[in-house]
């Protein structure tokens, strides 16, 4: 089998000792291997899988405790274009092993070649993710949980919005299931890989505030949501009116984009509370108004500039500001 023919390659440095190599078949659980050299005085173990000599598919490094990757993983949606693009590519300059996702396979290679070579690293991955398809979500999170293991940052960047004056019930439909479904299942699919100190940045937009409700009732139960069931339900009440006509009298917008990126950034709130046990934090932003194919290239914002609060959030935030809605890297009274 493939499997065992592929070796783990172990350089195994130590406080006293002079690093030497030693070789494993990777059926054997990494840590076991570690633990079998992490003898007094060693201090990290550098490992990387190959299947032939020389070729190093990953690395990862190990400290006493266990294993930890060598780099930190960061998972972007959407990431073949626009702001997802740029957000791949500041993250991987930074040092992060990029995992940039795409619908399209042949944009989202063509993509993660680019952010390599821009950012002068090799470490970006392509991978397939069709967030509004549970399909693609389940077998992302299938191959993260085998290779990836963890994910220190996702990035929640991919989105939709019609153009011009479209509204219907199918179009409603497929936003939301976008940019507030989609999303919450690819969190919900890898939450579990996100480590302590980890982070999730949920790319959302200033046109999806609570001030888009006339309805003062239902931006009350925006307010009160305590589980993504909450907002689920809330975002089917919206596609009902839509569908029977009743939204304007239910006092819900005529922005089918402006609802879904509502329920998006309630959906952060309630992710992050659920998970600040684990300590992990869970971040909502606008991007600003950004000149990519969404606004028909017509913001004020470059692409570069639109990726900077996403990228200083996954980075850079404080904790404490888990749960909070940011903009221009400044916490936006939601
Ligand atoms: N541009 C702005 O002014 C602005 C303002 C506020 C918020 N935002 C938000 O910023 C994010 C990025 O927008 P952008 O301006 O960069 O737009 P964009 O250029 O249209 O890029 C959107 C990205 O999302 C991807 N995508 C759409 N549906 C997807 C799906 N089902 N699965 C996986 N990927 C999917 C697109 O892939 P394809 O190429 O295959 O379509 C594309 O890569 C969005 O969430 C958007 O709502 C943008």
């Amino acid at each position: 089998m493939l499997r065992c023919a592929t070796r783990v390659h172990y350089q195994i440095a130590t406080q006293s000792r002079p690093c030497y190599r030693a070789q494993f078949f990777r059926s054997t659980p990494p840590e076991r291997q570690a633990n079998t050299h992490l003898s007094a005085g060693t201090t990290r173990v550098r490992a990387f899988e190959s299947r032939s000599p020389g070729q190093r598919v990953r690395t990862l490094s190990m400290a006493a405790n266990g294993p930890e990757s060598s780099k930190k993983v960061a998972v972007v949606t959407g990431a073949n274009k626009g702001i997802g693009y740029e957000i791949a590519r500041q993250l991987a300059q930074a040092g992060l092993h990029v995992v940039l996702t795409a619908r399209n396979n042949d944009l989202g290679a063509e993509a993660a070649k680019k952010v390599a070579d821009s950012a002068g690293t090799s470490d970006v991955t392509f991978k397939w993710l069709d967030i509004a398809d549970p399909a693609s979500v389940n077998e992302f999170g299938k191959w993260a949980e085998q290779d990836l293991q963890n994910v220190d940052i996702l990035v929640n960047n991919a989105g939709i919005a019609y153009k011009g004056n479209v509204f219907g019930a199918e179009e409603a439909r497929h936003t939301m299931a976008t940019n507030f479904s989609g999303t919450r299942a690819v969190c919900e699919r890898l939450e579990r890989l996100v480590p302590e100190g980890g982070r999730i940045v949920n790319v959302c937009s200033l046109a999806g505030k609570l001030s888009i409700l006339r309805s003062p009732e239902l931006r009350a139960r925006f307010e009160e949501a305590a589980t993504a069931e909450d907002v689920a339900k809330l975002s089917e009440e919206f596609l009902q009116a839509v569908a029977d006509g009743s939204y304007q009298k239910q006092g819900w917008p005529g922005s089918m984009y402006g609802v879904s990126k509502l329920c998006e950034a309630t959906y952060s709130r309630v992710l992050a509370e659920q998970l600040k046990p684990r300590g992990v934090s869970v971040y909502a932003c606008c991007p600003g108004y950004v000149a990519t194919d969404m606004s028909s290239f017509r913001g004020h914002k470059t692409a570069e500039q639109g990726a900077d609060t996403p990228v200083w959030l996954a980075l850079h935030a404080p904790a404490d500001g888990s749960g909070k809605f940011y903009s221009d890297r400044k916490e936006e009274p939601f």
